[in-house]
């Protein structure tokens, strides 16, 4: 896709399409006078008709509107004058999927800008990219007949931007179309069934981005050398399994950037049964999402490669299926992790962080400016927030707080719970040093709790999206968060240090 913007009226584009805004009560948008004066009134005259009135979610498709070189407008209801993000993001996804649906080559677009702190033309032309690609992503499919026609579309551009910004605007295109291209990435091995994405086929994907970008070494570690790290949590998460398990290391380096790496650990089980603490049979085929951590992981090397961040950025992913079998762990059984403290495996099924700890050990040779792990890690994170947010628990809450700052900014929002020390606490052993499960309260917390444990002395935040990363039911797939949060947050770590 081609993203352009334009200075001057709409009303003088020569795309073939045009997609206007009207706010509620029939309330004309500045370019969507223009269009109206243009062809002498045709807008103003079927707003007092009563066939379109602005309502948010409301749509009209128009075509032959007199004296415009565009054969077809389209109308979006933009609804109060204010227009919030979640709602304009609607808008423009809802526009461009119309869209989609015709022969329309070229668009172009004026809606009325959300609200929002930092909502310069920098962030609104990269927010406008992330929407139109997140709404004209197509799964991947093993259909053998492909359902979706072909798109056709080619141009898109927004605007009018004003003369002086147009720089800023132009950056904000190429830094949306790096985040489109790493949430694309990202969905595109999220959804992927267990049988196709296997830890084997994730460690290939690496080497292939590897290839891609000189700038991006790419280490895999088979379980002999997981074995050699005494990753003893993550083999025992994995010897259920005929898969053989990986350890993915994909290292960035620019040569502008401060030596200490911003580590990035990604939950890589691509498929939890729970193991031999077996999981209900509803809605299982889902848990082949329990590998997004790695994909966000994946979204976010494909982000910092494209833009060519000034920023060291590691990738760290344990990757294997968690099941059960002759071989599996058994409730009860006691492991030693790589840092050397052992554990207590009362519930197979919470084996995130099983995976994760001995990762987090492994980040410290890096000695990095910061460590953060994003996992569908716990039910309870969903039960917490619901899908609207994901959970941040950290260790430095200067971290959260730019994690969060930044899921605002981007719109792809986190929120951070309390991670103190008597969570940790209540996951005492009898018989290990302690256990990996605490009991069904505060259940979000205590595996983070558990994480805590194995970063001491780190500047380290965990990103539970367990809630926010895909979506069930009908229109079940990846969402690619958090990938919008973390672009915003590596793009302002290399300006800043
Ligand atoms: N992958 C699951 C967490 C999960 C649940 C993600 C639902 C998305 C939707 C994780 O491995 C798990 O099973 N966690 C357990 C932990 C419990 C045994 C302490 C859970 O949340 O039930
Ligand atoms: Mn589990
Ligand atoms: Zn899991």
């Amino acid at each position: 896709m081609k993203f352009d913007l334009f200075t001057g009226s709409l009303a003088q584009s020569s795309a073939e399409c045009l997609v206007v805004g009207v706010h509620e009560g029939g309330q004309l948008t500045a370019a969507a006078v223009s269009l109206d004066r243009k062809s002498g009134g045709a807008l103003s005259r079927l707003i007092k008709r009563g066939d379109f009135s602005g309502r948010q979610g409301d749509m009209l498709w128009l075509t032959g509107v007199p004296k415009l070189k565009a054969a077809r407008v389209l109308l979006v209801g933009q609804g109060a004058s204010a227009v919030s993000r979640r709602h304009w993001r609607k808008q423009v996804i809802a526009a461009v999927q119309s869209v989609a649906k015709t022969r329309v080559k070229t668009l172009a677009m004026a809606l009325t800008r959300p609200e929002g702190r930092d909502m310069d033309d920098y962030l609104h032309a990269r927010s406008w990219v992330e929407a139109i690609e997140y709404g004209l992503y197509r799964v991947n499919h093993l259909k053998s007949k492909d359902p979706s026609p072909k798109l056709v579309l080619e141009k898109l551009s927004f605007g009018p931007v004003d003369r002086r910004h147009v720089a800023k605007a132009r950056r904000g295109i190429a830094h949306g179309v790096a985040s489109a291209q790493g949430s694309q990435l990202m969905r595109n091995l999220a959804n992927l069934p267990g049988n196709v994405c296997t830890p084997s086929h994730l460690a290939e994907q690496a080497l292939r981005l590897g290839q891609d970008y000189p700038a991006l070494k790419v280490r895999i570690l088979d379980e002999a050398e997981i074995r050699a790290e005494n990753m003893g949590c993550f083999l025992s998460v994995t010897q259920g399994s005929a898969q053989p398990p990986k350890f993915i290391i994909m290292e960035y380096r620019s040569p502008k950037a401060a030596r200490a790496p911003v580590v990035l650990v990604g939950k890589g089980i691509t498929f939890d049964t729970g193991g031999i603490s077996l999981k209900d049979p509803g809605a299982m085929d889902e848990m082949k999402f329990d590998m997004s951590g790695a994909a966000a992981v994946f979204g976010a090397i494909k982000v910092v490669t494209e833009l060519n961040l000034s920023l060291n950025v590691t990738a760290l992913i344990p990757t294997c299926e968690n099941m059960p079998g002759s071989r599996a762990t058994k409730p009860g059984d006691i492991v030693t992790s790589a840092a050397g403290l052992t554990v207590e495996i009362l519930n197979t099924d919470a084996e995130g962080r099983l995976i994760l700890c001995d990762a987090l050990h492994y980040a410290r040779r890096y000695k990095p400016q910061a460590v953060i792990d994003l996992a569908t890690l716990t039910g309870a994170c969903v039960i917490a927030l619901g899908h609207h947010h994901t959970g941040i628990m950290a260790n430095d809450d200067a971290l959260a707080e730019e994690l969060v700052s930044s899921g605002l900014r981007a719109d792809d929002r986190a929120w951070q719970l309390p991670l103190t020390e008597e969570y940790g606490e209540q996951l005492r052993s009898n018989f290990a040093d302690f256990a990996n499960v605490a009991g069904r309260d505060g259940g979000a917390i205590t595996a983070a709790a558990f994480l805590a444990k194995f970063t001491e002395g780190l500047r380290w935040a965990h990103m539970d999206i367990a809630g926010s990363t895909y979506v069930g039911g009908a229109q079940k797939g990846s969402t690619g968060r958090p990938i919008a949060l973390l672009t915003d947050f590596l793009i302002r770590r290399a300006r800043n240090r």
